[in-house]
């Protein structure tokens, strides 16, 4: 009953979302080319960098998290530019993911997601710093994990040392547990002494953001949760977007295990022959436009370039609605 309440009250303020839209002339989150006007705080781009506009009360709420297909990238709520692709980190331990974020990086990948669970920051760490690329222009993401909410202060400074690299670009927590919102007000607390930008969720969804939000005082910038053709998250995702969070997808291509049936879908591999692509890439760019950041995992130099090649072909309406079609509600891990 509750869940049906909630998908009431997302289409009401999508309604009246869309027609605020329409009367500022922007176009719809799918829509490709709308244009940030490059007021952001980091440089993805390359230039000098820019400090964001922070208004009192702790973020800016900007409400247009519009991805730009132009510079790839999105505009969060507290004015930093994030890439809307990136490589995922999860399983990648030691030299395999150094190895893999250095190809990423080689590759223009410039939006990294790490945790303290994946015992991987170290590395993630040094692709970054021995890259040669300006730190500016790389956006690095981490998670505190709830075995670390009672200790929040010093799990951050553990995050901190073991990247190395000056602040952390957006930490999240990585799924709700005792404690959340103390750990949650360590965060704001750490992004007004400059060690985090940006701040975020993982696996929260309608009912535990309705409870968590009215706890804290910076709106999430970002909220990262389970989606994929199996698990669509179709009442979720226009929720989160109409408070202006940018979502962002784990297990893209259906997490390990799982990538080969996903891969080999019918409608899926027949959407890629249609546009000379593979399913991976039809998947990622059906989240694209569906408004949803994709950081699928490789230690492949070939499916990184691959996860690339994105932006050189546009799936139809009838394409979307067809992957549409698949969701049956399928997790693929139990948070
Ligand atoms: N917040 C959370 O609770 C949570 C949970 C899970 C994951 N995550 C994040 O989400 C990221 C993505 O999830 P994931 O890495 O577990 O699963 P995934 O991206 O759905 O799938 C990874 C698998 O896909 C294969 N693959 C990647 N690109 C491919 C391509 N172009 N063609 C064919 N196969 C391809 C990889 O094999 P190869 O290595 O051979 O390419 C790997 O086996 C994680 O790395 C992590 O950063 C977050």
């Amino acid at each position: 009953m509750k869940r049906l309440y909630n998908l009431m009250l997302v289409c009401m303020l999508m309604v009246t979302l869309s027609a605020c839209g329409k009367q500022a002339g922007k176009e719809s989150i799918v829509d490709a080319a709308a244009g940030q006007d490059g007021e952001t705080g980091n440089d993805l781009g390359g230039g000098e960098e820019q400090q964001p506009q922070i208004q009192e009360g702790g973020n800016t709420v900007t409400g247009d998290i519009t991805f730009d297909f132009d510079t790839k990238t999105v505009l969060l709520n507290s004015g930093y530019e994030m890439p809307i692709y990136g490589i995922g980190t999860y399983s990648l331990t030691g030299d395999t993911c150094v190895e893999s974020v250095t190809a990423a990086l080689d590759r223009g990948v410039r939006l990294i997601d790490t945790a303290h669970m994946y015992h991987n920051e170290e590395s993630v760490g040094e692709a970054v710093r021995n890259s040669g690329i300006p730190r500016e222009e790389i956006f690095v993401i981490t998670k505190l994990y709830p075995n670390q909410f009672d200790h929040p202060e010093a799990a951050i400074e553990e995050a901190l040392a073991k990247l190395d690299i000056e602040y952390i670009d957006l930490m999240l927590l990585h799924h709700p547990g005792a404690g959340d919102v103390e750990a949650y007000l360590a965060m704001e607390e750490a992004v007004a002494d400059g060690k985090i930008r940006s701040l975020g969720l993982s696996n929260w969804y309608v009912e535990e953001l309705e409870e968590f939000l009215p706890q804290i005082n910076i709106t999430p910038a970002l909220v990262q949760n389970e989606i994929h053709p199996y698990y669509q998250e179709n009442d979720v995702i226009p929720y989160i977007h109409s408070l202006g969070i940018v979502v962002q997808g784990w297990y893209p291509l259906g997490g390990r295990g799982y990538t080969s049936q996903m891969l080999g879908n019918e409608v899926i591999s027949e959407i890629a022959a249609a546009h000379g692509k593979s399913s991976a890439q039809v998947i990622l760019r059906w989240n694209l436009q569906k408004g949803v950041v994709v950081i699928p995992g490789s230690s492949n130099p070939d499916h990184i370039q691959e996860n690339t090649e994105l932006f050189d072909f546009e799936l139809t309406e009838e394409e979307m609605e067809r992957i549409g079609a698949l969701d049956r509600g399928e997790k693929h891990d139990w948070y």
